[in-house]
């Protein structure tokens, strides 16, 4: 009975946007802003938006409707999901809960801070004249070598601590009043502020330059198979895949859901943000670019380059209200990250109450604490390294990997058919077995495989950004080995009810 109440009070969303607005605020995060639009001018302009776009119809949608379908039908976050397919596959679940939650969150949570620190920064250009040295030397004071770590940076650490309490008190409030309430205040303010930078963008001088490099298309580059590579490496990042977000999120739908529809407005919309971002990116690029009589090329830059040293010089040149610019800037940045980071809070939650039934608000208070922790290694002088091997190895090979996994498990061992019915059920968009089944069981493994191999070989040839191998095996790849190996003692622990007869029961 004691069970039963358990299971009856498995949180829902209170709205049907609710769960959208959530979902799509996991989906749209940094890398919509920072990434998307440098690798749409790098391959080909207008036409990197078709691999783009084949990519999203033939991997990314597909996959998320697998994931928002596998949560839906067993109710349970991603490891109680696998485990009710077969207890064989519950590492899985495990495994990518805990890279992202103590791997990919940990320096995102840092990445949010530097943002917050711009934030404030912003209120009187405190970056100065130079803002490449400015940020390496005065804010990082990056250190010469992984291994050197140096200092804490006091400054980090102070708002990589307001970011945790944010992370903390949304999730802490739960799924209506914590993250769905956060995320219909966040996505709207994410509209209206990227709007209004957008347009402010544009209407400034050599803008026209800047979104004709962005954009001007290119279709020569289609022939190149690293064209290819990125669109399809970046749709699985962006859209949260391979996470086991979305298998959470989706277990707190109504059984009357529109799995098929829901997951096309998601992916969809997750998207088109990433491009209308890249027009405000790339006119200030043309703005600055007009300003100093230089080269679009010369300037354009993508990531922790374009936010913590491109932007801010831009900003400096604004004439009007540049601290407003600012402002609104590195609050986006802050928005999208935050929104992010609390998707995969939830999905580590879920995953620990689903098994071992502890009370919600001291896990959550348990893992804020744990993350503030785990992302402290990050905020030192060296942090900057230890960020860029973790996430190499993290998002190149282990959300690779998961992702491959998860297709092989649902795709030949679990029988795409059983959840296609199960989606089209209360579907109006109806599932097609030709485009879903053979995406899942066939092609997007296949491209993962090539992914994946194509990074391997290249890691192998020479170690990634030029670090010692040294700190490349014991930062990166046994950061991965540390999960999987947690993963895989979590999964063989006991559950406290059975999981198929958790799906029962509820
Ligand atoms: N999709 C996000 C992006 O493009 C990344 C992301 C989603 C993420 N969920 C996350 C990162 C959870 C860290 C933790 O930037």
């Amino acid at each position: 009975m004691e069970q039963d109440a358990f299971i009856h009070h498995r949180p829902h969303w209170k709205t049907h946007i609710g769960f959208l607005l959530a979902a799509i605020g996991s989906a749209i995060g940094l890398g919509n802003i920072w990434r998307f639009p440098y690798l749409c001018y790098k391959n080909g302009g207008g036409a990197f938006l078709i691999p783009y776009f084949i990519a999203l119809f033939v991997v990314g949608m597909p996959l998320m409707i697998l994931e928002i379908g596998l949560g839906h039908k067993m109710r349970g976050s991603a490891p109680a999901s696998f485990a009710s397919i077969s207890k064989r596959w519950e590492w899985l679940g495990w495994w990518q809960v805990i890279f992202v939650m103590f791997g990919i969150v940990l320096y995102y949570s840092v990445v949010i801070s530097w943002c917050v620190n711009f934030f404030f920064l912003s209120f009187n250009s405190g970056w100065g004249q130079d803002p490449n040295s400015f940020f390496f030397q005065e804010f990082l004071m990056l250190s010469e070598s992984p291994f050197a770590i140096g200092d804490l940076r006091t400054p980090i650490i102070c708002s990589l601590l307001l970011v945790w309490f944010l992370n903390w008190l949304i999730v802490f409030s739960g799924v209506q009043k914590g993250l769905e309430r956060a995320n219909k205040i966040f996505m709207p303010l994410l509209l209206v502020l990227t709007a209004i930078i957008v347009f402010w963008s544009m209407g400034l001088s050599g803008a026209k330059q800047g979104l004709h490099i962005y954009l001007k298309p290119d279709f020569s580059r289609l022939k190149e198979i690293g064209v290819w590579m990125d669109a399809f490496g970046q749709i699985f990042f962006t859209l949260s895949l391979g996470f086991g977000i979305m298998i959470a999120y989706a277990s707190y739908l109504p059984k009357k859901s529109q799995i098929v529809k829901d997951s096309f407005k998601i992916s969809i919309a997750n998207c088109l943000f990433s491009l209308f971002a890249g027009l405000g990116v790339f006119s200030i690029l043309g703005y600055m670019a007009h300003t100093t009589s230089q080269d679009v090329r010369e300037i354009v830059s993508q990531s922790i380059g374009l936010a913590f040293v491109a932007y801010p010089k831009a900003i400096s040149m604004l004439p009007y209200f540049s601290h407003l610019f600012g402002l609104m800037f590195f609050g986006i940045l802050v928005i999208a990250g935050l929104s992010s980071a609390i998707s995969i809070l939830e999905a580590f939650t879920a995953a620990i109450i689903d098994k071992f039934h502890y009370p919600r608000k001291i896990v959550i208070s348990v893992l804020s604490l744990l993350g503030f922790l785990g992302g402290i290694v990050f905020a030192t002088q060296a942090g900057l390294y230890w960020l860029d091997i973790v996430d190499h190895f993290l998002t190149q090979y282990g959300l690779v990997l998961g992702a491959i996994f998860e297709c092989i498990v649902l795709g030949w061992f679990y029988k795409t058919k059983i959840l296609r019915q199960h989606i089209n059920h209360y579907s109006v968009w109806r599932l097609r077995r030709w485009w879903w089944d053979i995406s899942i069981r066939i092609i997007t493994p296949l491209v993962l495989v090539v992914l994946f191999i194509s990074s391997l070989v290249k890691e192998l040839s020479q170690p990634y950004g030029g670090y010692s191998w040294v700190a490349i095996i014991l930062i990166g790849r046994d950061w991965l080995i540390y999960t999987l190996f947690f993963a895989v003692i979590v999964a063989v622990h006991p559950w406290k009810v059975e999981p198929r007869e958790r799906i029962l029961l509820s």
